[in-house]
């Protein structure tokens, strides 16, 4: 059975701390790209789903491949076995070579799961976290050995897309950042570098952006369609700031920008916006409950 096997630091077991839509993301790409995987949350239920949702992810995929159905098939099964499930993340990253913490944006929990993942891992496993608004420095504070962490942040959907932001803090260590870059190109994703700083490259221009767009309709200036349509028509993007905001997630995109504005209180870009604070007060928070700057439940 061919296993993927990484330069630099050798990487073969992968552990992935979180399965939600990133975490399940991660460890489908991960699998597939040759990696032993250990997906762990200690919600059973969100395991489930998100083996679900990886199964169904992989077939389609797979129905894009060139080869007999039986490669297919066979694509599928081998990506499969290759994931383990585990509710205990001692347990999950004891073997690990590299761990992957992607667990929801509270930097309490990330601090208290890393201190968990630091005194059951390997002494030379490399340790990461998908964050996509804290500091490394923040999460990482905690740490003992601070040279062996980094940040590996994905994209949503990361099966479908291509980037991959690998950032080090002062204290990573060159060695780190080398695998963690071999590790980004081994699973297929072009990697970009960026300093520990809030958001890294694309949060940091597309949350301010989603909020320049609700200050625009706030003032009255286009309609919610009219700047989707713009953007999508004469920027190229695939999605409109609406619309994107709404498949993130109105509460993510908030979380992060009132936690970059306290932190940040004299940078204008991170100011709030009342559209978005009154809709996730209702509890309308995109895609993911139905409704959201658009409604989805027809
Ligand atoms: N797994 C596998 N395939 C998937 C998938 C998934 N989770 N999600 C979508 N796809 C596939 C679809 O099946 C489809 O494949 P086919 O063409 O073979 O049918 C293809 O991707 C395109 O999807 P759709 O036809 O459903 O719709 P679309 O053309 O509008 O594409 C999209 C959907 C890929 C999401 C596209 O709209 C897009 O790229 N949107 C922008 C996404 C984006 O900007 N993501 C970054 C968000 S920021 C972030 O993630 C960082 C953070 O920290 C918040």
């Amino acid at each position: 059975m061919f296993t993927a096997k990484c330069a630099m630091q050798n990487i073969r077991n992968v552990a992935i701390v979180g399965s939600g839509q990133m975490g399940s993301g991660i460890a489908q790409v991960t699998a597939s790209s040759g990696f032993n995987v250990m997906l762990a949350d200690v919600n059973k239920k969100a395991l489930d789903r998100a083996m679900k949702a990886i199964s169904q992810s992989v077939t389609h995929l797979s129905k894009k491949q060139k080869g007999t159905d039986k490669e297919k098939s066979d694509f599928v099964t081998l990506t499969m076995s290759r994931i383990k499930t585990c509710n205990n993340v001692s347990t999950a990253v004891a073997d690990a070579d590299l761990i992957i913490e992607a667990a929801i944006e509270n930097i309490d929990l990330k601090r208290g799961i890393f201190a968990q993942i630091e005194q059951s891992c390997k002494k030379d496993s490399i340790l990461t976290t998908n964050t996509s608004s804290f500091l490394l420095e923040d999460v990482a504070k905690g740490l003992q050995d601070k040279t062996r962490f980094g940040g590996l942040h994905f994209f949503n959907p990361v099966p479908v897309m291509k980037l991959l932001e690998v950032i080090r803090s002062d204290d990573t260590s060159d060695e780190t950042y080398a695998t963690l870059i071999k590790f980004g190109t081994a699973v297929g994703k072009t990697t970009v570098a960026c300093k520990d700083s809030p958001g890294f490259i694309v949060n940091r221009l597309l949350i301010p952006y989603f909020f320049e767009a609700a200050r625009m309709y706030e003032r009255g200036d286009a309609s919610m369609t009219d700047i989707d349509e713009a953007m999508k028509l004469g920027a190229g993007h695939p999605m409109g700031p609406f619309e994107l905001a709404d498949y993130i997630g109105l509460d993510t995109v908030k979380f992060v920008m009132d936690g970059w504005a306290a932190k940040y209180p004299e940078v204008q870009l991170f100011e709030a916006s009342p559209l978005v604070d009154k809709l996730v007060a209702e509890g309308k928070l995109g895609r993911k409950t139905g409704d959201g700057f658009y409604s989805y439940k027809k």
